[in-house]
């Protein structure tokens, strides 16, 4: 597996004839969920084309100081798992090497950032947009895998591809979840042990609510109303938001008529989670 930490050094191993390839961006603190999209990309490169991995903790999309700061990166152990996975490039910058002191370019995202995460996050989406359009940038990948737990990061990146007229395919990949419904995160070993054992009802409030789509109910209220019960009755977590939003302008609405994604960001003491139901009209 080669290893590159500047872009010149990423520039020199990706240099001459290669295969197609195929990215995965990550900020490290790799878990199956992220294996989950390396294997996916296997299968979108074949198996004599490359897949790599980024892992830059981007200091520009963190909105809250104590969150970056404690944000886990065992840089070791994840080159081991990306080894293990057949991972064949691997591109682990630090900040100086990603952000000049005198940086001035940012990529603004103005529509879809608006709501769920954006709206409590002000400007999160730009450094996630302006960190992987430097990714594209840099690796020219012929494809990029994203996970769909990131449902609005997704959107935006798509978006994006879409605006700017990117040469790259953004392959989604479902969310992977542990043994008891809880979306993978590399926040979740940042749980204390009585919240990580209440942490599942996330993912129970959104699904319970299928059993309205079931019996016919299209408006939004009732189900939010559900889920907020659901989520309130636990004596940890504090609801950053609970929204239901159309599945691809991701506006909100008042009646399930299209696609539609019921979303919420919820917080574990300083530990923020964030998980998803698509509800099919
Ligand atoms: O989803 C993530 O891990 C990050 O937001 C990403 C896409 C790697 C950009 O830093």
């Amino acid at each position: 597996m080669r290893i590159a930490t500047t872009p010149a050094m990423l520039r020199q191993e990706l240099a001459g004839p290669r295969q197609r390839l195929v990215l995965v961006p990550t900020m490290g603190a790799l878990h199956d969920g992220h294996l989950a999209l390396v294997q996916r990309a296997r299968e979108a490169a074949g198996p004599a084309g490359w897949v790599a991995v980024s892992i830059f903790v981007n200091p520009i999309q963190f909105d809250r100081p104590g969150d970056l700061a404690n944000y886990p990166q065992p840089l070791t152990e994840d080159l081991e798992k990306c080894r293990a996975a057949g991972v064949d490039l691997v591109f682990c910058p630090d900040q100086t090497a990603m952000y000049l002191p005198d940086r001035s370019i940012t990529v603004t995202e103005s529509l879809l950032s608006r709501q769920l995460c954006g709206a409590t996050r002000p400007g999160h989406f730009d450094g996630v947009c302006t960190v992987v359009i430097k990714l594209f940038n840099l690796f020219q990948a012929d494809a990029a895998v994203f996970g769909e737990k990131d449902v609005q990061q997704l959107a935006i990146i798509r978006r994006m591809v879409r605006d700017l007229d990117l040469p790259v395919d953004i392959i989604a990949h479902p969310t992977i979840r542990e043994h008891d419904g809880l979306a993978m995160s590399s926040r979740n070993v940042r749980l204390l042990p009585e919240h990580r054992a209440d942490a599942p009802r996330i993912h129970r409030a959104l699904e319970a609510t299928r059993s309205l789509l079931r019996c016919g109910e299209r408006n939004a209220a009732p189900f939010l109303a559900a889920a907020r019960k659901h989520l309130e009755d636990s004596p940890f977590l504090r609801i950053d938001y609970l929204e239901m939003v159309d599945a691809e302008t991701l506006e909100p609405i008042g009646r399930i008529q299209r696609p539609a994604v019921m979303a919420t960001a919820v917080f574990y003491g300083e530990v923020r989670l964030i998980d998803h139901a698509t509800l099919l009209p």
